[in-house]
């Protein structure tokens, strides 16, 4: 539709019909399997506001869609399309690794190509919009959700946030297999106190601008529809009434001219949070803070009119914010074909193909982080007769998609049994589960309450112990349950549930060529499973074609690809724990306990793995690092080599990591920060000399006055396999 019929349309248009745009209906309303992802769900509706409802959510199916959207425009009285959206974070139905191992890859590319899939999947199943990428950094790994984001560095994420956008949007939503992004959760909702989901966080502005914002504001450069406030306070205010955020940071510092959409009832939780005594005065917040659409609480629809009528509110902002939503649906083209994508037969031709599932299984193996592998254990060589025993709940389990994955039950989803059986039929290969994945006194938060058998428990036991007494090489699977991570999962013991931990250190007893695979969504701490074991590998949750990729990778066809996107503990007690840090007067030797100094009497003050870490198949060394000046200036860059060669007896890929420290400023810095990386494969024996150009730009911060500058002085540059490298340079920014 052109501009000028779109205005039209929103002059015609009445106030209950403009308030109807700016309301999104839980699908649960509509039919019975709609997925519920809040807490608040007692929506009762008159007709009429059925009947203006501008927007429906977590609803999927192109036949679903397309009936309730014939339902929906028939009842708006100018015959408006709804638009649809859902929670697509790790794939639609071809279920990709959770975001954090995406993060892992450190391959934006890939993620990119994972989102394009989600879209092609989702806009045939007749979706319209994804809230996804979430970008929220994470520095605390009690905080459920940070298997949703992408890690603890700003750059990092930035790339990827970017990176899903392209991937979801191409270059026009209206095309076939796209759909709009939404970005999330505005603003700093990864740093809630205590790690607890929900809570306030306090952040400096300077702390904000430099770590929590970039990565939003790369989604909305890389042209991102929507952005989506998050449920947290930000220093005092919460961000579904935050003027400031909202208008004055998102809407002219970002220039975001796109929707702004509130949270799951965030609009009606300013009652909860005290500063809205009623839902008329939650209503008045959220519209002059710029809330466009209110997720599923309804006091726009039940408030807006008589605020309106009692000029509380002026016209402007709802004829705004109407205006961006009218123009979200026309930038899709739903006046032109409401269904967009939808289409039955083309949901059954794209959704889980053979190249979709492909793509999920390279992801997959190229997240999974090898942080151990003593005497190369590692890939394991399955000469005939050799047995290896797989044992744990994982062993054989198909719960293996991350939370906010919802594959549906035909989609077979691939276990480690299957996927070994199906890639070494021939091997001597057991599976056997071991143990429970957890005691029943475990509520996962969806309710359900896992059944626990005493004897059962022990039979288990039994068996594992008996089958791994006489296995050449025991692969422990284990790990958390995919419901301890994800939203409303913080939890305050970072370990692999105790019932496993029996389990490994009576397997241990019996047999000494241990790989452990640790299936989880956060952080833990690993030092006992990688003291009692050879190896140790992250496989976080990796989706649909889990089973397939880990035998790729424990056989050696392909080797581990990833690399830490957030730093692992010795303790849950050191957090928030990361590796940007900021310098401090009495820093102490690499962590080394010592009184007066930063860090504990009690633990070493350093990750137990470090952010950047992991390791493949083969080895590689670093040359010095040689730079070809030493004087930044504002317009010239310099440029840093460094030669890399693989010196082990495979090929295999390096991910190398550049990381700047600014030495002295007018504030305080980071002891260092990522400013690039680069994947490189090199043959046995084969040396590549990789350039990082360093700008000027690279070194900015916000200073004493918040200007965001750079400042002359002593730097250093750092080469190398992860974020302690010392591997470095020295140049002076002019
Ligand atoms: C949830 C989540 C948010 C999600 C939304 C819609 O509560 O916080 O990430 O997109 O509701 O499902």
């Amino acid at each position: 539709m052109r501009e000028s019929e779109l205005r039209n349309l929103l002059d015609d248009l009445s106030v209950e019909e403009k308030v109807g745009q700016l309301f999104q209906l839980s699908g649960s309303f509509l039919v019975d399997n709609a997925v519920i992802t809040g807490s608040w769900d007692n929506q009762e509706l008159s007709e009429q506001e059925l009947a203006v409802t501008g927007s429906v959510l977590s609803i999927s199916g192109a036949g679903e869609i397309k009936r309730i959207q014939e339902e929906c425009m028939s009842r708006q009285p100018h015959h408006i399309p709804a638009l649809f959206m859902l929670d697509i974070i790790n794939g639609y139905h071809t279920i990709f690794p959770i975001s954090l191992a995406q993060g892992a890859t450190f391959e934006p590319e890939l993620a990119q190509r994972g989102a394009e899939i989600a879209a092609k999947e989702g806009a045939a199943a007749g979706l319209h919009v994804t809230f996804s990428p979430m970008a929220d950094l994470v520095r605390d790994a009690r905080w459920g959700r940070v298997m949703e984001s992408t890690g603890e560095d700003p750059y990092l994420n930035s790339c990827f946030s970017a990176a899903m956008v392209r991937g979801y949007q191409g270059n026009d939503v209206r095309e076939k297999g796209r759909l709009a992004a939404c970005v999330k959760h505005f603003a700093g909702y990864g740093a809630p106190e205590g790690g607890r989901d929900y809570d306030n966080v306090e952040l400096s502005e300077r702390t904000l601008r430099e770590a929590y914002l970039p990565a939003y504001e790369a989604a909305i450069k890389a042209g991102a529809k929507l952005v989506m406030t998050s449920f947290n306070s930000l220093n005092g205010i919460p961000a579904s009434a935050n003027k400031k955020l909202m208008r004055n940071v998102l809407r002219q510092e970002m220039n975001f001219d796109g929707v702004l959409i509130s949270d799951y009832d965030a609009v009606g939780e300013l009652l909860n949070h005290g500063i809205a005594e009623d839902g008329k005065a939650a209503a008045k917040l959220a519209i002059e803070a710029g809330v466009d659409i209110e997720m599923v609480s309804q006091h726009y629809l039940r408030h807006m009119s008589e605020l309106m009528e009692r000029g509380e509110v002026p016209v402007e902002l709802l004829d705004q914010a109407v205006w961006r939503v009218l123009k979200l649906k026309n930038s899709l083209g739903l006046f032109e074909n409401p269904y967009k994508d939808a289409d039955e037969e083309a949901e059954k031709q794209i959704v889980l193909c053979r190249e979709h599932r492909e793509m999920a299984r390279e992801t997959a193996r190229k997240s999974f982080v090898l942080l151990e592998n003593k005497e190369e254990i590692l890939p394991l060589r399955a000469e005939t007769g050799k047995k290896i025993a797989f044992i744990g709940p994982y062993a054989d389990s198909q719960e293996i998609c991350g939370s906010w994955s919802f594959p549906p039950k035909d989609s077979g989803v691939v276990s480690i049994k299957k996927g070994m059986m199906e890639k070494n039929p021939a091997a001597a290969m057991c599976f056997h589960e071991g143990c429970y994945i957890l005691r029943q006194d475990w509520c996962l938060k969806n309710g359900e309450q896992l059944v626990f058998n005493e004897d059962k428990a022990k039979h288990l036991m039994a068996e594992a112990v008996n089958a791994a007494r006489g296995a050449d090489t025991v692969v422990l699977c284990l790990g958390e349950h995919y419901q301890q991570s994800g939203e409303g999962a913080s939890r305050t013991v970072l370990q692999i549930p105790e019932e496993q931990k029996k389990l490994l250190r009576e397997v241990t007893k019996v047999n000494s060529n241990i790989v452990t695979l640790v299936f989880t969504g956060r952080p833990l701490e690993l030092e006992e499973e990688a003291n009692l074991s050879k190896a140790v590998m992250i496989v976080w949750f990796p989706g649909t074609e889990s089973g397939g990729a880990i035998a790729d990778v424990l056989l050696g066809e392909k080797e581990p690809g990833g690399r830490l996107p957030m730093s692992f503990p010795y303790r849950a007690a050191q957090m928030p724990l990361y590796y940007n840090r900021f310098r401090t007067g009495r820093p102490s030797e690499d962590g080394a306990i010592g009184s007066f100094r930063t860090g504990y009497v009690d633990q070493v003050d350093k990750a137990l793995y470090p952010f950047g870490s992991g390791i493949g198949y083969t080895r590689f060394q670093y040359g010095s690092i040689w730079i070809t000046r030493q004087v930044l200036t504002g317009g010239q860059p310099i440029l840093a080599f460094c030669m890399v060669t693989n010196v082990g007896k495979r090929a295999g890929t390096e991910t190398v990591q550049l990381y700047l420290a600014d030495l002295h400023a007018s504030v305080i810095r980071p002891v260092r920060q990522l400013r690039g990386f680069q994947k490189i494969t090199l043959a046995p024996g084969e040396s590549c000399e990789v350039v990082f150009e360093i700008r000027e730009e690279m070194l900015r911060f916000w200073d004493s006055e918040m200007n965001y500058v750079s400042e002359p002085g002593q730097c250093m540059v750092f080469i190398g396999h992860d974020s302690t490298a010392e591997n470095s340079a020295q140049f002076v920014l002019e």
